[in-house]
C-alpha cells in the first residue's frame, strides 16, 4: 500500500511517500481502498507538530477518508465487500459521552490516518457513504461536518427561527451554515474577505460581516438581530474572538468552542457568562450516531458539501500549502485513486 507519512520530524518537508505491506483484515476488521481524503485544520497542525508535539512518528496524517471495502475479516456484519464507506473520526466512539480512552482512537494521530490508498479499520470505524455523494464529497464529512452537526444539533438543540453566527468560511463553518439552513435558522457569516461573504450569501447565509473591515463584528451582529443577540455562535477563532462571541450572544445563548485559530490562551471575564446565563460548550467532533443522523438529513435534503479544490495524490503537499494560505472556501480534497 502507498501512504504519506510524517517521517523523522514534524514539518511539511518531512511529509514523504512510503510503501507499506498491504494489510490483511483480522476478526471484525475491514480493508478500505481509499478514493479520497480531505484536509482539516487539525491535519495541517499535526504535520507541523503544533497539534501534539509528542505524537509518535512516523504517522500517516488525515482523519477523513472515503473509499470502498475490498476485504473483510471473520465476524464482520456491518459492511460487505464493495460497500462505499467513510471513516469515523474517533474510531471507538459509537454514541454517548466521550471518554479519555475514546479520544485516543482518532485517525490521523494518534492512529495512522487516511492519506493512504489503503486503510485497515475495525468495522465499527466505518460509516456507509450515501449513494448520492461522490467519494470526494463524502471524504469531507467525517470531521468538519460531524463537528458542525454536534455543535448545532446533538449538543446545540438548534431550532427553526434561531439565529446562528458562523465564523469564517472554512470547512466547519460552511457545514455549520448548511446545517443551520437545513433547520430553518437565520445565518450570519463572518469572513476576512468580501468575495467569500458573497459566496456564503449565495449558499444561503442571510447576512455577512467582514471581520477585518468591521472589527466590532459582534456589535454588527447584535444590530442585525435588533439588539437582541444571536442564539448560537460557532466559535473557531479562539482567544482572538471568544470574548466578542460572548458579546454577540443573546441572554441564554450558546457558544460552541470548536477551534483556536488565533490562539488558545488568554484571559476572559466570566461575568457575562453567569449574568447573561450563557452556555459555553466544548465540541470534540462527534460520535457515529451523530454522523449517521447527519448523513440521513443531508441525503433527504440533497445537501452537497462545498469542495474548494481537489488535488491529485502526487500533490498532497501542495494541498496542505493551499490550506496554509487560507484562501480556501469550504473543503480541500485529495483524490487518492
Ligand atoms: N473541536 C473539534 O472537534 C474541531 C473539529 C474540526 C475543526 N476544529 C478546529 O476548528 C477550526 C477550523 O477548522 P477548519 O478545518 O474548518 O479550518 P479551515 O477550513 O482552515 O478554516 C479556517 C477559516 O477560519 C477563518 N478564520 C481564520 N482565522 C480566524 C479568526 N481569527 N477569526 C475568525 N475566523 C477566522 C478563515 O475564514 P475566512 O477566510 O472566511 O476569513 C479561515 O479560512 C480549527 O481551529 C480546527 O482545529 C475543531
Amino acid at each position: 500500500m502507498n501512504v504519506y507519512e510524517i517521517r523523522g520530524a514534524f514539518g511539511l518537508d518531512n511529509l514523504v511517500r512510503a510503501e507499506r505491506p498491504d494489510p490483511v483484515p483480522g476478526p471484525f476488521q475491514v480493508r478500505v481502498r481509499v478514493k479520497a481524503t480531505s484536509l482539516n485544520s487539525r491535519d495541517l497542525m499535526m504535520v507541523e507538530g503544533r497539534y501534539n508535539p509528542r505524537q509518535k512518528l512516523p504517522l500517516v496524517p488525515n482523519s477523513d477518508g472515503a473509499g470502498v471495502v475490498d476485504a473483510v475479516g471473520p465476524g464482520v456484519t456491518r459492511v460487505k465487500v464493495g460497500d462505499r464507506v467513510m471513516t469515523l473520526f474517533a474510531q471507538g466512539w459509537q454514541s454517548g459521552e466521550p471518554t479519555k480512552a475514546i479520544t485516543a482512537t482518532t485517525l490521523g494521530g494518534p492512529l495512522d490516518g487516511a492519506l493512504a490508498d489503503t486503510l485497515l479499520l475495525h468495522e465499527d470505524g466505518v460509516v456507509p457513504t450515501p449513494a448520492y455523494l461522490s467519494d470526494e464529497e463524502a471524504a469531507t464529512l467525517p470531521c468538519a461536518a460531524v463537528t458542525a452537526w454536534s455543535a448545532l444539533v446533538t449538543q446545540g438543540g438548534l431550532k427553526a427561527g434561531d439565529t446562528v453566527l458562523v465564523q469564517g468560511t472554512g470547512g466547519v463553518s460552511i457545514f455549520a451554515l448548511q446545517i443551520a439552513r437545513l433547520f430553518g435558522a437565520h445565518v450570519i457569516v463572518t469572513s476576512s474577505r468580501d468575495d467569500k461573504l458573497e459566496r456564503a450569501l449565495k449558499l444561503g447565509a442571510h447576512e455577512g460581516i467582514n471581520y477585518v473591515t468591521t472589527p466590532d463584528w459582534e456589535k454588527a451582529a447584535r444590530t442585525l438581530t435588533g439588539g437582541v443577540g444571536v442564539d448560537h455562535v460557532v466559535e473557531v477563532g479562539g482567544s482572538g474572538t471568544f470574548e466578542k462571541s460572548l458579546k454577540a450572544l443573546r441572554v441564554g445563548g450558546t457558544v460552541s468552542v470548536i477551534g483556536v485559530l488565533s490562539g488558545g490562551a488568554g484571559t476572559v471575564s466570566l461575568v457575562p457568562i453567569l449574568m447573561q446565563n450563557l452556555r459555553v460548550q466544548g465540541v470534540f467532533v462527534g460520535h457515529r450516531q451523530s454522523f449517521e443522523a447527519l448523513t440521513r438529513a443531508f441525503t433527504l435534503h440533497d445537501v452537497h458539501p462545498v469542495v474548494d479544490r481537489v488535488f491529485p495524490f502526487a500533490e498532497a503537499r501542495a494541498a496542505f500549502e493551499h490550506m496554509k494560505q487560507g484562501a480556501h472556501f469550504g473543503k480541500i480534497v485529495i483524490k487518492v485513486s
